[in-house]
């Protein structure tokens, strides 16, 4: 049986050109960029390419990309740097209850140094409603963090009217685009975008590489101290394979982004028309609406999330919760729990299923056949929890 992979908003698989780009790159342009022979000005000239290839995709200037190692330092970078670099002017921080822990763990640890952080509430539909911001705006808050697509409901933010909210105030404004990125047009000038992360192995890029955009008036502190690199705001030399890789995915992307929308649009619509046509009990998490076209997160009442997943995958259907698996058990997932109370039963029987360059019309329903079959024989079991 062939396995459908539908986890796109874990990881991505590469493309293939990308691939092929990274091996020219990692064969034939080994110099260091810093260095000022052939070699390394080849390599500089590659680097540059792609700084400029990312700040066009988001209307920024090239000295404000950072390139870093994904998401997830990025994150760091965009938290901690702006706590250090500000705590002159405050040390109260904004962020959310649905953050990834990317961003959650690192406010915490910022809370741990004696920074004070508020987290929003979200409604019902995983929404963070505007009055909630301005109710926990302070005048020595100095940073704003809110993420633009939840990487578990794919719900949507209104991140430009949060933006908006802090013009006037001397809070920098961060968001985590790393759902987002490829499927939302994002311009950091018009939307009041001071700080946003990227991660390229959400877009068939290569594993390891991101960037943090970061707005040449925001003031950061420099985490990852050595040579001068990166504007001096991260010091290493630089990951020229998977920069070169990540150009290309941007590129690829950038070139079929609505075609790609319209394609997710119609397998999320038809993975659900077969879970109806097959009689399965579900509700969703987070309205069709507000969420990204990639991820649909599906409640199955009377199941549980563990055995779920184990039968999907004997079943050769990869998705996930998108809660953490610690020791055998996943925990309840945080995002649900900040939607509907942790005693709800939606936090411990909700799956993820997330399109991508890996499906096809015929995959999804097959793999929306297989979830059906699944959910058949435990529902029929009746035992496997609520
Ligand atoms: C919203 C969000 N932020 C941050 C990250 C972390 O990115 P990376 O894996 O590149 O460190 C992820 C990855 O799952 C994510 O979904």
């Amino acid at each position: 049986m062939n396995s459908i992979y539908l986890d796109h908003a874990a990881t991505t698989p590469i493309d293939p050109q990308v691939l092929s780009v990274m091996n020219t790159v990692q064969a034939d342009v080994f110099g260091n960029p810093s260095s000022i022979h052939s070699f390394g000005r080849q390599a500089r000239f590659h680097l540059d390419e792609a700084r400029h290839t990312m700040a066009q995709t988001i209307n920024a200037q090239d000295k404000e990309i950072i390139f870093t190692s994904g998401g997830t330092e990025a994150d760091n970078l965009a938290l901690i740097g702006t706590a250090l670099a500000n705590e002159h002017k405050g040390r109260h921080i904004i962020t959310t209850a649905i953050e990834h822990h990317a961003t959650l763990h690192t406010a915490e640890y910022l809370e741990k140094n004696g920074f004070e952080v508020t987290y929003l509430p979200v409604d019902e539909q995983g929404l963070v409603h505007l009055d909630e911001v301005d109710k926990a705006l302070r005048a020595d808050t100095i940073l704003v963090s809110v993420m633009y697509v939840n990487n578990e409901t794919g719900v949507i933010q209104p991140v430009k009217e949060i933006a908006s909210m802090l013009v006037d105030h001397q809070a920098f404004f961060h968001t985590d685009a790393v759902q987002a990125f490829g499927l939302i047009d994002i311009d950091v000038k018009k939307d009041g975008i001071d700080l946003l992360s990227v991660s390229a192995h959400k877009i068939n890029g290569p594993k390891g590489i991101g960037f943090l955009y970061a707005g040449e008036d925001v003031l950061l502190e420099t985490l990852q101290h050595g040579g001068e690199q990166e504007r001096k705001h991260r010091g290493g030399t630089e990951n020229m394979g998977g920069v070169a890789g990540f150009k290309t995915a941007v590129e690829i992307m950038g070139n079929t982004k609505r075609a790609r929308s319209d394609l997710y649009e119609g397998y999320k619509t038809l993975f659900l028309e077969v879970l109806e046509e097959e009689n399965i009990p579900f509700r969703l998490n987070g309205s069709v609406k507000t969420t990204v076209p990639t991820i649909l997160n599906i409640s199955f009442p009377g199941t549980q999330v563990e055995s779920v997943l184990i039968n999907l995958d004997l079943e050769g259907v990869a998705a996930s919760s998108g809660s953490a698996c610690t020791a055998g058990s996943v925990e309840p997932s945080h995002v649900l729990s900040a939607m509907y109370g942790s005693d709800d039963s939606r936090t411990t029987n909700s799956i993820r299923f997330s399109f991508g360059f890996a499906n096809h019309e015929k995959n999804v329903a097959d793999a929306a056949r297989r979830t059906a079959k699944v959910m058949h024989r435990l529902m029929k079991k009746g035992g496997a929890g609520s």
